[in-house]
């Protein structure tokens, strides 16, 4: 029973009201990460997302997830193994990349190829916790494969083979870059990573639980996931936030800009949580982040620019900070092409979706709530022959 977050049953029209986008609504039980939104604190498996920030990596933070608890020096050198081993994705699945129109958003392209990549798994007709695991080790290590192969296709390059002794993240920025990433660099998407993977019941992870509860597979939910994520009020938030940068062009421009958009009551991309009434504690590793690699390529711009505006939407509104804010200058100063940063926030989210799913699965019940029908009735219907 679906129930508002004081408890009461509401009418359906109440309901429709006072729930529009679900807002209060409590959809499900989880024990994978707890948001607290009034302090602005985020928990993956119980603890804190700034221990797991400071000391953790994407591929220990994914076994956390996964399993419940840290891994053991063994069990975390065998799963990192198994990332590995798993990172190289079907020829056909690059020949389907090489036929794609090259205007394909990655996104798109990423939607794509994990559709098609369940035909390929070896797994793919058995809904056992085990095979899913195994799905889920597939998937989470060679999205950035399909991410990173899909900007070299249409940059006309040759992908570029994973690496086997490469972290996750170090390996992402070899694959899409040809070189080996400097320890800063990969430290940094890691972090990004780690900072990405779960957050409660967002959109995306809604609709990956939801396909996942008419007992579809986890490819489909993952699919629906991706398609979700990519939206702008979502994970596409962090290339608008650039797009916006890249619009205004100067820190002297900042102000001048934000009054319009005030003045327009146009929403800035960055700001505002359905959950947090405080700042995301995820913005301000973020920020450290984009400092810290804007320093060490001496490019402070848009830095400095995020900055400016961070000051005066705060001092103009209560608006929170949140995770695609200080994202964008990060990536952006990382050299990453702006199309790409929702798919980094995929590649590190399909971690919490797939946890999902196998929450979802091991205590299942269909998802479908109800509408209140508003339209009109008893509509007579007209021949066509009678129509205007
Ligand atoms: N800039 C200006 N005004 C805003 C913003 C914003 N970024 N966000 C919310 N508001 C205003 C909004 O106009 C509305 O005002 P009013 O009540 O006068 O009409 C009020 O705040 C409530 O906004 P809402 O859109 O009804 O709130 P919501 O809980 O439905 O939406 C949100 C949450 C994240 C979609 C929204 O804050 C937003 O669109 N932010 C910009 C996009 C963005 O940064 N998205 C990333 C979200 S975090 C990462 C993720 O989960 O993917």
């Amino acid at each position: 029973m679906i129930t508002l977050k004081d408890g009461n049953i509401p009418s359906r029209e109440e309901a429709a009201k006072k729930s529009k986008g679900l807002e209060g609504i409590v959809a499900a039980q989880t024990g994978i990460s707890h948001i607290d939104g009034i302090n602005g604190r985020l928990y993956y498996r119980g603890i804190d997302i700034n221990d797991l920030a400071a000391n953790s990596t994407f591929e220990e933070t994914t076994a956390l997830l996964w399993y419940g608890k840290l891994p053991t020096k063994g069990q975390l050198e065998r799963f990192q193994q198994k990332f590995a081993d798993n990172r190289l994705i079907p020829n056909d699945v690059i020949s389907i990349l090489l036929s794609l129109p090259k205007k394909t958003s990655p996104m798109g392209v990423l939607r794509t190829a994990v559709s098609v990549m369940a035909t390929y798994d070896p797994d793919e007709g058995d809904n056992s916790l085990e095979a899913n695991v195994n799905k889920s080790i597939r998937l989470t290590a060679s999205m950035p494969t399909v991410v990173a192969a899909w900007n070299r296709i249409r940059n006309g390059l040759w992908p570029v083979t994973p690496s086997k002794t490469l972290s996750h993240a170090a390996n992402f920025l070899y694959m899409l870059t040809d070189r080996v990433p400097t320890e800063t660099e990969a430290k940094v998407l890691d972090t990004a990573l780690i900072l990405h993977a779960d957050h409660g019941l967002n959109a995306s992870t809604f609709a990956a639980r939801i396909t996942a509860s008419t007992l579809s597979n986890l490819h489909s939910s993952i699919t629906s996931a991706i398609g979700t994520l990519k939206g702008p009020l979502h994970g596409g938030a962090n290339e608008q936030v650039m797009r916006m940068l890249l619009e205004i062009g100067d820190v002297d421009r900042v102000e001048q800009y934000l009054r319009g958009m005030f003045a327009a009551k146009k929403k800035i991309m960055g700001f505002g949580h359905r959950v947090y009434k405080a700042d995301d504690p995820r913005a301000a590793w973020l920020q450290k982040l984009s400092r810290e690699i804007s320093e060490s390529t001496n490019n402070m711009r848009w830095y400095q620019m995020s900055e400016r505006i961070r000051e005066i939407v705060q001092e103009k509104t209560s608006l929170p900070i949140n995770v695609d804010f200080y994202s964008a200058s990060l990536y952006y100063t990382l050299n990453i092409p702006i199309d790409l940063f929702t798919p980094i926030f995929a590649i590190s989210r399909v971690a919490g979706w797939t946890a999902h799913v196998y929450e979802q699965y091991s205590d299942n019940r269909l998802i479908r709530p109800e509408s209140e029908y508003i339209g009109p009735m008893n509509v007579p219907y007209v021949p066509i022959s009678e129509r205007e």
